[in-house]
């Protein structure tokens, strides 16, 4: 493919769109939405207002490391507050399709249409690509940035046109674009993280204390595995306990699964295989935090797993 031509015809469709009018997008720092908020702030300029949502589900230090980032480029990205929206609208929630649909829902008819509002924007970008909507209309899973390809008319439900420019692309191309835009290295290699975030980390219901541990798991998991060039890594909080010894004592703790997985677009994966010492090293580390006292590694490829758990 041709993606300096995608590119270009990308940033003319935008225009044609949007003509003077004001779009929305919201920002995550995760490859996707960084294309399509660096293509559709060079096609629309000050028309565009993106906005990046802290909906408690974040990683550590993630909300201001893209805020400034972005800023670094010249794109001013609003940061939006909303952790305790999504904290209420999770609360009891353990089905994973339940969950995302609460996140879906606070995220796009709570939190991005009262920003629409406030911009007066008739228009919202979207980072979806190929690879989500196959899996969505297929059945498998609902991926959260789903909503025209299963009949949701957004004008109607949410009052804003959605605009996909990467819909046609799979994760290796939105790469190739990613850097052909000049995005920096740590956006153009940043591994996927979806949009549900933490979320899709914590096998039952997501509350703070929950979110705490698996975000100082994936912080460990992520500098540990920062690099073996893997396409995605990251740690899972159960719902199970195991009972464990800590100072002497029985505790009855939390069990985290550590995942590395090989593959090109996140269709079929196989695990990495890493080195014991490797494996040692994230066990005792993450069974030092507080709660934890087991540390697996999970071996099963896609199919019959999926990537995440959630
Ligand atoms: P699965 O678990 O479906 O994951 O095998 C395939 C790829 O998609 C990511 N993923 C998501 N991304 N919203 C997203 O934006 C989601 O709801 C979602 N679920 C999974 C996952 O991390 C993997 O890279």
């Amino acid at each position: 493919m041709d993606y300096k031509a995608f590119i270009d015809e990308q940033i003319k469709s935008i225009r044609q769109q949007v003509g003077n009018g004001t779009a929305i997008n919201a920002v995550s720092g995760g490859v996707d939405s960084s294309v399509v908020t660096v293509l559709a702030h060079r096609a629309l300029g000050s028309q565009l207002k993106t906005v990046f949502v802290d909906n408690a589900l974040m990683r550590e230090g993630e909300p201001q490391r893209v805020v400034n980032l972005f800023a670094q480029m010249g794109i001013p990205v609003e940061l939006i507050d909303a952790r305790q929206t999504f904290l209420k609208a999770l609360a009891g929630l353990t089905d994973p399709e339940q969950k995302r649909q609460a996140i879906t829902d606070t995220f796009y008819r709570d939190v991005l249409a009262s920003a629409v509002k406030r911009y007066g924007a008739r228009f919202l970008f979207h980072g979806t690509i190929l690879t989500d909507i196959e899996e969505t209309v297929a059945g498998i899973k609902r991926q959260h940035n789903i909503l025209t390809q299963l009949g949701i008319k957004t004008e109607e439900a949410y009052g804003y046109t959605v605009i996909e420019p990467l819909k046609t692309l799979r994760k290796d191309g939105v790469r190739a674009v990613a850097a052909l835009l000049g995005l920096p290295d740590q956006i153009v290699r940043r591994i996927p993280f979806p949009g549900p975030a933490l979320a899709a980390r914590i096998v039952g219901e997501v509350t703070e204390e929950k979110l705490n541990v698996v975000r100082k798991a994936t912080a460990i998991v992520e500098e540990e595995l920062a690099n073996t060039g893997a396409f995605q890594y990251f740690a899972v909080l159960l719902e199970d306990r195991a009972t464990g010894i800590r100072n002497g004592k029985r505790e009855f703790g939390q069990i985290i699964v550590v995942r590395c997985i090989d593959s090109t677009d996140a269709r079929q994966a196989t695990v990495r295989e890493l080195p014991w010492d490797v494996l040692h090293r994230l066990c005792d580390r993450i069974t030092q935090i507080p709660g934890v006292n087991r540390c697996l590694y999970d071996l099963t490829p896609k199919p019959p797993a999926t990537v995440e758990y959630v």
